[in-house]
């Protein structure tokens, strides 16, 4: 296949090195020399790095260093099969590429959009010929992580849907169907993960290398959340709940919070500036409280808020129940899916520790699922 990719950036090169490494032609196009240069230097050099560890044999790295194209010149994607725009996370700037990007490809080409957090909808309007419009969402590093979403906008056409399947699928993607709605299922059901953390840190009941702890240890996740947000950074991870909270007309549920508002104006980002919730300059002993106790608590309030997410995520329609759970597996590493761990701690527990929580607080953040009150009430299971 040919593949066009628009944007030299973080994603746009991890999605240029996953391609060319499945053995299709690939042209990087950025309108920036600068950042097309960089973008060219950093995959190359780590190619290069993945060669000496012997992860490639000479053959496949030639093979994929012959598979890529970069140019600044935009008319050289005109032959792709499948075009992925991952440019800046600007609604206009993406429009305004779409509608000259329609006049060079042919009418067969998929046009997709890896965009976190815009409506593909509106962007699919900026092109004539939207049925073969879609978003395409890829995670960082595109090359590593399997989880792709697949978002059809209201104009693509059901063709596009099952060969964007399709062709990811031969790939080896895992590929997860999603409504067109804020946060798609990964950054919609994850919201809690943080933000009842915080919540929890703000509140005082732990501090946060406590609730890493705890997580970790007992929940058995990979990071702790507030490492998490250090590592994505705390002015994209804000950002991203911001967005859904705006998108989502001000649902309580996902307001974001001032703690790491304020992280982010002090310029403490995280692991890339060398300082967020945890000091990486001068690395301290971490001040935990191993109580098994608080730490089951912990885990078990922020999976309730967790679980909550994902089965109205289900409800609503959003995806099915299997791909809710693969995409926060295979997205976001988590430990097991939400709707099967529901079923595994009894969804009555969840649903109780949700009420508990809303009769404590009287916030509309810690209001069930009407589905969780439904399966509660006939002692359903969701598998
Ligand atoms: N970074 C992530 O973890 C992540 C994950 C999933 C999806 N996304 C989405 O992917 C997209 C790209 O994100 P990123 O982190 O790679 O951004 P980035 O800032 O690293 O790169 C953006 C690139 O786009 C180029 N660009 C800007 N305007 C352009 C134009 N008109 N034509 C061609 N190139 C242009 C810039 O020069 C830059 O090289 C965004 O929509 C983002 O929401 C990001």
């Amino acid at each position: 296949m040919n593949i066009g990719i628009i944007g030299s950036g973080t994603m746009g090169i991890s999605i240029a090195h996953f391609m060319a490494q499945k053995n299709h032609s690939t042209t990087i196009f950025d309108s920036s020399k600068t950042s097309l240069k960089h973008g060219k230097k950093k995959l190359l050099t780590l190619l290069s790095k993945l060669k000496e560890k012997e992860k490639y044999t000479e053959k496949e790295y030639s093979h994929i260093l012959e598979n890529l194209n970069f140019t600044e010149d935009i008319k050289k994607i005109k032959n792709s099969n499948l075009l992925i725009e991952a440019i800046i996370e600007d609604p206009e700037v993406k429009k305004k590429l779409f509608t000259e990007v329609e006049k060079i490809v042919s009418k067969k080409c998929i046009i997709a959009t890896n965009t976190s957090s815009l409506s593909i909808t509106s962007l699919a309007s900026s092109v004539n010929e939207n049925g073969r419009f879609i978003g395409m969402h890829f995670f960082n590093p595109a090359n590593l992580m399997p989880l792709v979403e697949i978002i059809p906008a209201i104009q693509t056409n059901i063709k596009t849907v099952e060969e964007s399947k399709k062709i990811l699928q031969e790939m080896g993607k895992t590929v997860v169907t999603t409504k067109d709605t804020p946060g798609f299922i990964v950054n919609r059901v994850a919201r809690p993960f943080y933000g009842e953390a915080i919540r929890i840190f703000e509140e005082g009941l732990a501090n946060f290398e406590t609730i890493d702890w705890a997580m970790k240890e007992i929940g058995g996740f990979r990071m702790g959340p507030f490492e998490l947000m250090d590592f994505i950074g705390n002015d994209i991870n804000y950002t991203v709940t911001k967005t859904v909270f705006e998108e989502f007309y001000f649902d309580q549920r996902y307001k974001p919070s001032f703690t790491q508002k304020r992280l982010m104006e002090a310029g403490y980002l995280g692991k890339k500036t060398g300082r967020g919730f945890y000091n990486y300059i001068y690395e301290s002993e971490k001040n935990i409280s191993k109580n098994r106790e608080l730490g089951k608590n912990i885990v078990l309030r922020i999976l309730a808020m967790l679980v909550n997410e994902a089965a109205d995520a289900y409800y609503l329609n959003i995806a099915s129940k299997k791909d809710i759970d693969l995409a926060m597996t295979k997205g976001v590493n988590y430990p097991k899916g939400l709707l099967k761990w529901a079923d595994e701690i009894g969804v009555a527990t969840i649903f109780k520790i949700l009420e508990t929580l809303y009769d404590k607080y009287c916030e509309d953040r810690y209001r069930p699922s009407p589905i969780l009150r439904k399966m509660t009430k006939e002692n359903m299971k969701f598998y």
